[in-house]
């Protein structure tokens, strides 16, 4: 296992490369060998959440593939494209320390062309939260992360759960389309006060930057009335849906504090279909999720909580 024993290695020059062609050649060669590959697609600016996505990868695949491409696609006409952070360097280094194998980074103006006119568009989970607040934004993930497929066919396919919903489009996508590659999430990676780490937290002002842990104290507000019951207490036969809203008000509660922002959504969903959760069908864990628009950065996270009898 080349990429194992290489994790284990000094920091190396990790081969690159930026055309379709030059990235299926070398992955036809791999797969004569019998490899298994994995695949990380990331925008770059790479953080411990991106590595320890690379380092879960190596587990379980011969080869790491990771692409460093901040897509047009899924920025809206007034988001950060422009202002996304990027550090080609850097980010090169950085994977040198980790298990890759070969970084992709496609040129944007080659890769998405400029009379490029297809998308993939998916409806039910792509809807609520990120998709009110985003409109296209996951029909640019949705596109963007077909065509990467695409480009490198791995076997696997690892994506982080700090994106929640962006792991349900994409699960969707893959198996309406019957996309032959497994999926694989990796946990959220945190910073010691708790704030998720994400490429644009560099940009909070130091205020935010003190406002930003808010949003994982709200989540674990929600989590502890989704495990104790709405008003505190545990309840004989209790009701999922009543306990969600409760959660959703306590989440909201604690985001109250972030005063330099403004609360997208504070909410608590089945991870299946991304609707409030029902009593007649209760899923077997609940995903909160908080969305927090500072001046300076948009930030979200989430957490899944284990629901029902066997929590
Ligand atoms: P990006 O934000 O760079 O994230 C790349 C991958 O890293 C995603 O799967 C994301 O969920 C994961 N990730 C980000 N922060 C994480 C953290 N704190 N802990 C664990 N995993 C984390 O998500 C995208 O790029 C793009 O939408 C992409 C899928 C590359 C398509 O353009």
């Amino acid at each position: 296992m080349a990429a194992r024993r290489r994790a284990a290695g000094r920091a190396r020059i990790v081969p690159a490369v930026s055309s379709v062609e030059a990235v299926r050649r070398i992955v036809a060669a791999w797969r004569v060998r019998g490899e298994r590959i994995a695949f990380v697609p990331t925008m770059g600016y790479l953080h411990d959440g991106h590595l320890s996505l690379v380092r879960r990868a190596a587990r379980v695949a011969d080869r790491v593939i990771v692409s460093v491409f901040v897509n047009p696609l899924q920025f809206g006409p007034r988001e950060d494209f422009a202002a996304y952070p990027r550090d080609w360097s850097r980010d090169r280094r950085l994977l040198g320390e980790v298990a890759t194998d070969l970084v992709f980074t496609p040129q944007s103006r080659l890769y998405v062309a400029p009379d490029h006119a297809t998308q993939i568009s998916v409806e039910g989970v792509a809807r609520p939260l990120e998709g009110e607040e985003r409109p296209g934004h996951f029909a640019g993930v949705a596109t963007v992360v077909a065509k990467l497929l695409n480009s490198v066919i791995p076997d696997d396919l690892w994506l982080g759960q700090k994106d929640a919903q962006q792991v349900a489009v994409v699960r969707r996508m893959m198996s309406d389309l019957d996309w032959p590659v497994r999926l694989h999430v990796g946990p959220t990676v945190r910073e010691r006060d708790g704030l998720a780490m994400s490429s644009r937290n560099v940009r909070l002002s130091p205020a935010e930057r003190a406002q930003a842990p808010l949003l994982y104290r709200a989540l674990k507000a929600g989590r502890d009335v989704m495990r104790e019951g709405g008003n505190g207490r545990r309840t004989a036969r209790p009701s999922i849906a009543a306990h969600a809203r409760a959660a959703e008000r306590a989440m909201a509660r604690v985001l109250a504090g972030a005063t330099l922002g403004k609360i997208d959504y504070a909410a608590a969903v089945d991870p299946h279909t991304f609707q409030p959760p029902i009593d007649v069908a209760p899923p077997r864990r609940v995903l909160l999720l908080v969305a927090v628009r500072f001046p300076s950065a948009r930030l979200i996270d989430n957490v899944p909580v284990p629901c029902g009898p066997s929590r």
